[in-house]
């Protein structure tokens, strides 16, 4: 099956007649199962999603998240500015802040938007100008190694991420001298975890460096829950990693005496099966060591296999019926050697045939850039088997516009 989701193949044919190609499609579907999910498996205790929404910013997708109930996690005051403009409160929205200069911690303080701290500086900082009269949270770093590969893992003790667990007294003296109001402690150890294990074992880290806290109402244990992007891809089941952390929960909150809200921030469970890159086949080659098939497409739309090695899977959607009898390396049309999926069984491809490369909605349009001078592609998100334009494709006006040619 190379399509397992709510959208038709011949949807998608129209919908890149419509317009154009490259063009990433999301399935609104998609997203409500996987919030589904996750709503259904912690629904004995207080927990909530902070969809992290670097992931993937388009307001319609954030507007999508708002209506399924779920909030955000932001990286910086304009993804704050952007959750604002699709419509969330400021109460439904975390500024994750990772090295920041404090004057974007101020930005969404003045906002009425929560901050999680990951340095003593902008602690103190923090103190000194707000005391007891603004609650944070704080990003802790609890010297574990989990995530996919070194790039995107945060919570081991080589990484700059986070508050490391050995500052706590420091963290404690600043909490005293400025009677800081802590109401929350966080903590993300990667991306791509696919082992429950590292899950439930910074949990007990986080619950018992929790107890120090006298203010908390938030244990936030981040995202990075591993997505499949292969058939039989081993992934973290959500079901069964909340029946062994519901339990430690729950412990941790009667020691603690009072009802905690356990918070997640997944970004690519959210949204990188729902999103799929459809690109054309511009050339094909045979060449003496390896077929290769050459797209409208690169790594100025879909950086992640060049930069993380990541496994994406494509297929040829022009070919549907055919027999994958071909192998082919599948790559990119810009000035860079930018594989996007190498040795795939393939049916015989041609130019102009259409070819979808999946799990694209996570880091995908967010990450593209206009490299080369090429233009970002269209977003269509399709909802209650509505299609939807979020994005226009840019036009070369979108590269020159805050250009300045000067005369010299
Ligand atoms: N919370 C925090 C504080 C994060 O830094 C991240 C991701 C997340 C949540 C969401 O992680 P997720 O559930 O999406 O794994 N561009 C890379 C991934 C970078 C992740 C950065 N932080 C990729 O395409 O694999």
């Amino acid at each position: 099956m190379d399509h397992p989701t709510h959208i038709q193949n011949n949807s998608i044919v129209e919908l890149c007649e419509k317009f154009g190609s490259p063009l990433y499609i999301y399935d609104g579907a998609k997203i409500e199962e996987k919030v589904k999910v996750l709503k259904d498996a912690f629904s004995s205790i207080n927990m909530k999603i902070k969809y992290a929404c670097k992931a993937n910013t388009n307001l319609s997708v954030l507007a999508l998240m708002n209506k399924l109930g779920v909030d955000l996690d932001v990286v910086s005051p304009n993804e704050m500015s952007l959750g604002l403009k699709a419509g969330f409160k400021n109460s439904q929205i975390t500024y994750t802040s990772s090295g920041v200069s404090f004057d974007e911690i101020e930005a969404c303080v003045n906002e009425g938007v929560i901050c999680n701290i990951d340095n003593l500086h902008s602690l103190e900082l923090f103190g000194k100008k707000y005391k007891d009269t603004v609650p944070v949270i704080l990003r802790l770093r609890p010297n574990i190694m989990a995530g996919g590969n070194l790039k995107i893992s945060t919570g081991h003790k080589d990484s700059k991420f986070g508050i490391p667990v050995e500052h706590l007294d420091k963290i404690h003296e600043l909490r005293e001298k400025y009677k800081l109001k802590i109401i929350g402690v966080h903590q993300h150890t990667g991306s791509d975890i696919k082992d429950p294990a590292a899950y439930t074992e910074a949990a007990h880290i986080m619950f018992d460096l929790a107890l120090g806290f006298p203010d908390l109402e938030i244990v936030d244990l981040g995202g990075g829950f591993k997505v499949a992007y292969k058939e039989n891809d081993k992934i973290i089941e959500i079901k069964a990693l909340a029946d062994k952390l519901i339990p430690v929960f729950e412990e941790f909150q009667e020691k603690y005496g009072k009802k905690i809200e356990l918070w997640f921030e997944p970004g690519k469970f959210l949204v990188s099966e729902a999103g799929f890159l459809v690109a054309s086949v511009n050339v094909v080659k045979e060449n003496p060591n390896a077929n290769l098939i050459g797209l409208n497409t690169g790594l100025n739309h879909l950086i992640r296999p060049m930069m993380y090695d990541a496994y994406h899977e494509v297929y040829n959607l022009s070919k549907i019926e055919k027999p994958k009898d071909t192998s082919y390396n599948v790559v990119g049309y810009m000035c860079e050697t930018d594989d996007i999926a190498t040795d795939r069984l393939l049916p015989k491809t041609e130019p102009r045939d259409l070819i979808v490369i999946k799990n694209a909605g996570a880091y995908g349009f967010t990450m593209a850039s206009q490299y080369n001078a090429r233009v970002r592609p269209a977003e269509v998100l399709i909802y209650n088997e509505v299609v939807h334009l979020v994005r226009k494709r840019e036009t070369f006006e979108d590269i020159i516009q805050n250009q300045i040619l000067v005369n010299l």
